[in-house]
């Protein structure tokens, strides 16, 4: 029923944790199933760049699957970039999800992207100063 990508990276998730003094932090909760998860990133300013990227997940094995894959997904990338991993990205780079799980894949896109977005809040407040 499970990709062996998606065994993989819940039996071995990549980037668990937090980064210290985060610049963005994205936290989601996922209504259907009560399952939260909070990603955070740590940017070089200078090239608008992800360079480190945490998760932290209290769900289910397709959760934190996809919360692994979507930290490799982002690790490296721009803001641009890594605003285009969606939640469709991150499923089918783990080769596919069962149809009722597809909702747990959406936790790990939503909490990327609301990190990102804090990210460029904060930014925007010190430009602003
Ligand atoms: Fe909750 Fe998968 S069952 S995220």
């Amino acid at each position: 029923m499970y990709t062996e990508k998606v065994m993989d990276h819940f039996q071995n998730p990549r980037n668990m944790g937090e980064v210290e003094n985060p610049d963005g932090v994205g936290e989601v909760g996922n209504p259907q199933c009560g399952d939260v998860m909070r990603i955070t990133i740590k940017v070089d300013e200078e090239q608008d760049r992800i360079d480190d990227v945490k998760f932290k997940t209290l769900g289910c094995g397709a959760a934190i699957a996809t919360s692994s894959m979507v930290t490799e997904l982002a690790k490296g990338k721009t803001l641009d970039e890594a605003q285009e991993i969606s939640r469709k990205v991150v499923a089918e780079a783990l080769g596919g999800l069962p149809p009722q799980k597809m909702h747990c894949s959406n936790l790990a896109s939503d909490g990327l992207q609301k990190a990102i977005e804090d990210y460029r809040a904060r930014h925007a407040k010190k430009e602003t100063v």
